[in-house]
């Protein structure tokens, strides 16, 4: 049955539950590898244009729409519409991205768990530069191996959600979150020590537009919604457990500058780790892998510099995690399902659709559609397209249905500037930038660069 709706106990600890949602392997993992395989600055550049115009904006109507209907992401439509309203679709879409995403997102989530093993064991720190570098590779050779770290992943996002948001997640936010920044300023002031820094630096943040190809675009459109956790209703049930009058305005700035910031932060250092070593910026997926533990091999105290980040990455990743089960398991508690029942019984859906993401690396290596594996089709089609297109309908459902009514609730006093802005993003700007990256990749052949 159906109880009152809980709520985060205040303002602050709803930004750090939105920012342990947003924070995640986006930000550690993917945001450094997609910025090295599109070559670096250009990719950057349209990715934080991206978050500025298109991402805050959005952040705030599915704040705006989760905490003024109190509902999950489907019923929140209907809430704010009329009974059975068509933009429900963009929920239902929601919760097939929400599925697609967690299942490849807990076998990195399983990586990094290996890691940590490997960290704990010793074997991380007391190997040649490489045999660090090998480590994943032998990971993938693995199925056994990397099936266990997925289960173990699994599990661990269904134990917090078993217990409440409240009890389980925002009390984990309030400690990880904050010593994840601390770490990772530390692991930077060791980069700007190495020789590659500057080089780092150069290639994140001087544009060369010709490395940038079409489908590195919409990547980075793709991204700033990933890495934000937009366009599937996360942020809207995240939102819908907010009290209804809360300022949503400020709190959408802070999780985006947070998010941001933290991006940036990872992709220095492990391209000061990659030009100080001669390491190969356009690796792919095993960058991150491949390259910190070689700078945790340079510092004092090599050990538990590699225990803790692997176990605040694994946390990070963790509580992303959870905010993607919980678009789920809010809306199928919502329909009247007990919370325990919900989140078994897709946990367990997810779980096994996530076999077939950890097998992608050996048994199914060569079990490909248009040369791609599951793990690379659940990542593509939602990142690339669901997201986007996701948030494309969010923006127009808020900017034009919603907005101005909703001005003085989304910035409390809301000044000229201000709401001028998040209408113009709102109605023309974000769906405009979104359909017309949509299109010139759609024209320029679907699945290819
Ligand atoms: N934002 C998370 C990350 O960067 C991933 C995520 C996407 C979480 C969508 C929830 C919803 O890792």
């Amino acid at each position: 049955m159906m109880g009152e709706r809980v709520h985060w106990s205040g303002r602050m600890a709803f930004i750090l539950a939105a920012s342990g949602s947003a924070i995640g392997l986006g930000n550690l993992w993917k945001f450094p590898y997609i910025a090295g395989t599109n070559g670096g600055g250009a990719f950057v550049l349209v990715y934080l244009l991206c978050i500025a115009a298109v991402g805050v904006p959005i952040f705030m109507a599915e704040l705006f729409i989760g905490s003024q209907s109190q509902k999950n992401a489907v019923e929140a439509f209907s809430e704010l519409d009329r009974p059975r309203s068509p933009w429900r679709v963009i929920g239902w879409l929601g919760l097939v991205s929400a599925v697609l995403i967690l299942s490849f997102y807990s076998v990195v989530g399983g990586w990094v768990l290996d890691f940590e093993w490997l960290a704990l064991s010793g074997q991380l720190t007391s190997s040649s530069e490489e045999q660090v570098q090998a480590f994943l590779g032998g990971l993938f050779a693995s199925p056994s191996r990397i099936l266990f770290w997925h289960s173990v992943f699994m599990l661990l996002v269904v134990g917090i959600a078993w217990g409440g948001v409240r009890k389980g997640l925002e009390r984990w936010n309030n400690i990880l979150m904050p010593t994840l920044v601390a770490l990772l300023v530390v692991l930077l002031v060791y980069a700007t020590r190495l020789d590659g820094f500057s080089e780092s630096i150069s290639f994140l943040f001087s544009f060369d537009f010709s490395a940038l190809s079409r489908a590195g675009l919409l990547e980075a459109v793709g991204h700033s919604f990933f890495t934000l956790s937009l366009g599937m209703g996360a942020i809207i049930t995240y939102g819908s457990y907010l009290q209804k009058q809360s300022k949503i305005g400020r709190i959408a700035l802070s999780v985006a500058f947070l998010d941001t910031l933290i991006a940036l932060i990872a992709g220095i250092i492990i391209f000061s780790i990659v030009f100080s070593f001669g390491a190969e910026p356009g690796q792919g997926p095993t960058l991150m892998f491949q390259t910190l533990p070689l700078l945790f091999l340079q510092m004092p105290g090599a050990q538990f510099v590699a225990i803790a980040f692997f176990l605040l990455v694994a946390v990070a990743a963790l509580t992303s995690a959870v905010s993607l089960l919980e678009v789920i398991v809010a809306y199928w508690e919502d329909r009247g399902h007990s919370r325990k029942r919900s989140v078994l019984l897709w946990g367990g859906v997810i779980y096994l659709m996530g076999i077939l993401a950890a097998f992608s690396f050996n048994l199914l290596a060569d079990f490909k559609l248009f040369g791609k594996t599951y793990f690379d089709w659940a990542d593509l089609l939602t990142s690339s397209y669901f997201l986007p297109i996701g948030g494309l309908l969010i923006a127009i459902f808020f900017g034009w249905k919603l907005l101005p009514a909703g001005l003085s609730i989304v910035f409390g006093e809301a000044s000229r500037w201000n709401s001028g802005l998040l209408l113009w993003t709102t109605r023309i700007i974000a769906p405009l930038a979104v359909l017309l990256v949509l299109l010139w990749k759609v024209f320029g052949g679907l699945f290819s660069a």
